[in-house]
């Protein structure tokens, strides 16, 4: 039997809902037709599309042309920031993003500067956010985009991305916003909310993996990435993953139906959680606490432990919790965002992020609350022997 494992890492992917999986399954059966096939199959399929881009339209307030189908957050990233250099490479040459991005915005815009992009990061304050001010300073005439993201992956913390919009909108500048980690969590309207681009992924919101979308003010010009058959508009060639759209558009659909009482109770379950662990571990220190955030992602360091052991620790006795720090090919690296709010080398190696989600429950808060308290004394009793 399957050992029973308690998930507290949402903000890395989420389960499919039974409703998603209900929605895909006629597209692994009998509805496998090509959207751009003329005949009764391929006519099927491309209504499936269509719907699913209109459902997904309503969710941001847009006009389901401005919706563009891609395999995830980290394509759509690339899609829009390569696509902008391309068309402003020869006016304009600078761009602005923060140091808490995701490595899909980090890794993308180190490549770019390799053809001649000239990047400005903005820094976070000690609480994980960016200030509307530090942007402002970072503007110059050659500014093209402003890339930042609504809320940060590793502390939740929300980016003040109306501002930022307003900012952008009145130095005529563009204004990209991963939203893979706000979308379905907190309300995003590109009517009034100053976005040009946001890219948003189908796995955090309890869609299936390798499916996403992204949001493009249309009267924006974007030179594509990735040419085939004119799928997309021409900004996306490929045959559609018509299941991974239909999936994520149901996915959506419900995330948005429930995200005010799901917000609420994860609110509670958070504080909770915060409250009693800090109560119970006095050394603990909540990254981010004050600032405002996306409900059910919790960062925590415990001075002197470091972050690998407890993840290692925890996954022993079946808890799924995460960190902000990158584990790349068995080497463990110390977060980049704890290290862009002044934290030290040995700080950032100690941050655990807990993140909480629609299949949480109280009971496995309290027993976690339990548990952790226990385990961080026998880690400090054991410091080498695990
Ligand atoms: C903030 C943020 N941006 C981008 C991504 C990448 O999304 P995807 O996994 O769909 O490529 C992630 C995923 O962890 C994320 O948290």
């Amino acid at each position: 039997m399957e050992n029973k494992i308690t998930y507290f890492d949402y903000a890395a992917t989420t389960p499919m809902r039974e409703e998603v999986r209900q929605a895909i399954q006629p597209f692994l059966e009998t509805e496998f037709g090509n959207p751009s096939s003329i005949h009764a199959r391929g006519r099927e399929a491309r209504r499936a599309v269509d719907r699913a881009r209109r459902t997904i339209a309503q969710t941001l307030q847009a006009r389901p042309d401005e919706i563009f189908f891609t395999s995830g957050g980290t394509e759509s990233i690339n899609i829009i920031h390569k696509g902008l250099w391309w068309r402003h490479q020869h006016h304009k040459n600078h761009m602005i993003i923060s140091a808490i991005e995701h490595s899909a915005v980090i890794e993308t815009v180190n490549w770019l500067k390799g053809q001649g992009l000239q990047v400005t990061t903005v820094f976070p304050n000690d609480q994980g956010v960016i200030e509307v001010q530090s942007i402002q300073k970072a503007i110059r005439p050659e500014t093209f985009l402003v890339s930042v993201m609504v809320a940060n992956n590793e502390l939740g913390t929300i980016q003040p991305f109306r501002e930022i919009g307003q900012l952008t909108r009145s130095q005529n500048i563009l204004f990209h916003a991963d939203a893979v980690q706000a979308y379905g969590k907190i309300p995003l309207n590109v009517q009034t909310d100053g976005f040009d681009f946001i890219s948003v992924s189908s796995h955090k919101i309890y869609g299936p993996k390798g499916s996403g979308f992204y949001f493009h003010r249309t009267s924006v010009q974007l030179e594509p990435l990735i040419h085939g058959g004119g799928q997309e508009r021409g900004y996306r060639g490929g045959t559609e993953n018509v299941l991974g759209i239909v999936g994520m558009a149901q996915a959506a659909e419900l995330i948005h139906q429930t995200m005010h009482q799901e917000a609420l109770r994860l609110q509670a379950l958070t504080e909770f959680l915060t409250q009693e662990l800090s109560r119970r571990i006095p050394q603990l220190q909540v990254n981010g606490a004050t600032a405002p955030r996306i409900p059910g992602i919790v960062n925590l360091s415990i001075p002197s432990l470091s972050a690998e052991r407890l993840i290692q620790r925890l996954d022993r006795e079946g808890y799924a919790i995460s960190s902000g720090a990158a584990c790349t090919a068995g080497a463990f690296h110390p977060s980049h965002v704890l290290l862009a709010m002044n934290k030290s080398n040995q700080e950032a190696k100690e941050s655990i992020r807990i993140s909480l989600g629609a299949f949480t429950t109280f009971d496995e808060i309290q027993n976690f609350v339990n548990d952790l308290p226990k385990t961080v004394d026998a880690l400090a009793a054991t410091p080498l022997l695990d």
